[in-house]
């Protein structure tokens, strides 16, 4: 009978070590042993055991979790087991939100709780209006997003007592109302225009796209095919396990900082043009090949490593992004509102062209969740700059879903990695005259 373990040979003394292997839900994805466990591979009672070297993780679990479910290989996401193209039909963004941080879909009153509680906790203290009204007028909306979610640590000192679930509910619940108020300031500033006020008779995108286009009409009625795609935008962008901006949820939060300060750090992380900032790159990308005559001489200067083709490729996935694939359907949806958006035709063709080419096919880069965002963003009237503040608001629920989970998993404590020293270990010092 195989045993579930790993007998190593150190060469260097002969000695042999048994391992044991563990597993996750799914062992052909999941068996790993604990990098602990190689400590105790040693060449002397003071050499310090074994270490396991991964830069970037490429090959590290940092933490056991059950909230979100990639295959890589197939191309298919799971949130808490319900794969995302049911939800992007069925359900909406705040009971998806609802099922990531607690586990289970929820029951008609809870979801009705829910709701209500989130829609009475879109206000923002008007002393964080005067905060935003101190950025440049052409400030970057997500540099605005992230030091204005930090700023509103400072309205809610009591936060910090992250280890009283009640006092995590309220802050999740505060969290996730509140960042399209926030959004939406940032976009109204960039606009020059005057702050609008949630309206909570309208739903949670609706009352996002009130609080962004609303002018001098009494009520702003959202249209309902844009009102329900930004709800389906929001539920594929709503959690994606242990990405880098998840990850640094968890890094911050494992120090005990409050979650509007983790949550700025994630925000942060994101805004990277590897990252979550890669929506953003795309457009800019496809402005800047114009037309599909000039894809072949791009494709070229991509391979020769001049640049990267935004919004393809993962770490995960080796297979198509089952979130860009949805959100392509989506965006037929919104064209028949706001008109068809030119430069869907040079990414259908950029995407034809490079799923052929033998480099992107050889290291199996598909179109990721960021490949066409930005251009059904683009078609409802969003500027470029503010993409990735779209990506946040519902990341925010895969956040929060990721630092509850960490802050309950009795293996994890404050994350404080190892390094490999390479420097001078120890040298005298050089007085200034003698350099
Ligand atoms: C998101 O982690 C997540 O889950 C993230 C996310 C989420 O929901 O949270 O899914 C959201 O961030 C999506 C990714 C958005 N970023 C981009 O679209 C930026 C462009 N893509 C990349 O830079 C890249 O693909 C990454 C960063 C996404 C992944 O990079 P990896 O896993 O570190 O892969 P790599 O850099 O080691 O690349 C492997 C090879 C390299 O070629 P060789 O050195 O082997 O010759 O593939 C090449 C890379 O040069 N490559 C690309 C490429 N991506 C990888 N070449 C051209 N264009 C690209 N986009």
């Amino acid at each position: 009978m195989a045993n579930d373990t790993l007998t190593i040979t150190d060469n260097r003394t002969g000695q042999a070590y048994e391992i044991p292997i563990e597993y996750g839900t799914n062992p052909l994805r999941s068996a790993h042993i604990r990098a602990a466990d190689l400590r105790q591979i040693r060449v002397s009672d003071d050499d310090f055991g074994l270490l396991s070297y991964d830069p970037a993780f490429v090959n590290t679990a940092s933490s056991k979790s059950e909230v979100t479910w990639i295959d890589g290989d197939e191309g298919k996401l799971n949130y808490r087991g319900y794969p995302i193209e049911q939800l992007a039909e069925h359900s909406s963004f705040l009971e998806t939100a609802y099922l990531l941080l607690w586990g289970e879909l929820p029951t008609e009153a809870e979801l009705a709780a829910w709701v209500n509680e989130i829609t009475h906790h879109t206000l923002l203290n008007e002393r964080l209006k005067g905060f935003m009204g101190g950025f440049h007028y052409d400030a970057h909306p997500m540099g605005m997003l992230v030091g204005t979610v930090g700023a509103l640590s400072t309205f809610y000192p009591a936060a910090k007592d992250i280890h009283d679930p009640e006092c995590r509910t309220r802050q999740i619940v505060r969290l996730i109302a509140k960042m399209p108020t926030i959004a939406a300031l940032t976009y109204r500033h960039l606009r020059g225009l005057e702050y609008v006020m949630p309206d909570n008779e309208l739903s949670y995108t609706g009352n996002f796209l009130s609080m962004l286009f609303k002018i001098s009409e009494l009520r702003y009625e959202p249209n309902p095919v844009l009102e329900n795609a930004l709800d389906i935008l929001f539920i594929l962008h709503a959690d994606h396990g242990q990405n880098c901006s998840s990850s640094t949820m968890r890094l911050i939060g494992s120090s005990d900082a409050d979650p509007f300060s983790a949550l700025a750090g994630a925000a942060a992380a994101l805004y990277g043009p590897l990252h979550g900032g890669a929506n953003e790159r795309v457009l800019r990308m496809l402005a800047e090949i114009g037309s599909t005559d000039n894809i072949p001489a791009y494709i070229e200067r991509v391979k020769k490593g001049d640049f990267r083709l935004m919004g393809f490729g993962h770490r995960v996935y080796k297979n198509y992004d089952p979130r860009a694939a949805i959100i392509k359907q989506v965006a037929e949806d919104v064209f028949e509102v706001t008109g068809r958006n030119p430069l869907i035709d040079i990414a259908l063709e950029l995407e034809k062209i490079a799923l052929e080419d033998e480099y992107f096919v050889k290291r199996r880069l598909y179109p990721n969740v960021d490949f066409y965002s930005g251009i059904i963003y683009q078609a409802m009237g969003l500027p470029t700059e503010f993409f990735t503040v779209l990506f946040a608001i519902p990341r925010t629920a895969g956040w929060l879903a990721q630092w509850k989970e960490m802050l309950e998993d009795d293996d994890q404590k404050i994350w404080r990695p190892r390094q490999v020293y390479t420097g001078t270990e120890l040298r005298e010092y050089v007085p200034l005259e003698k350099r």
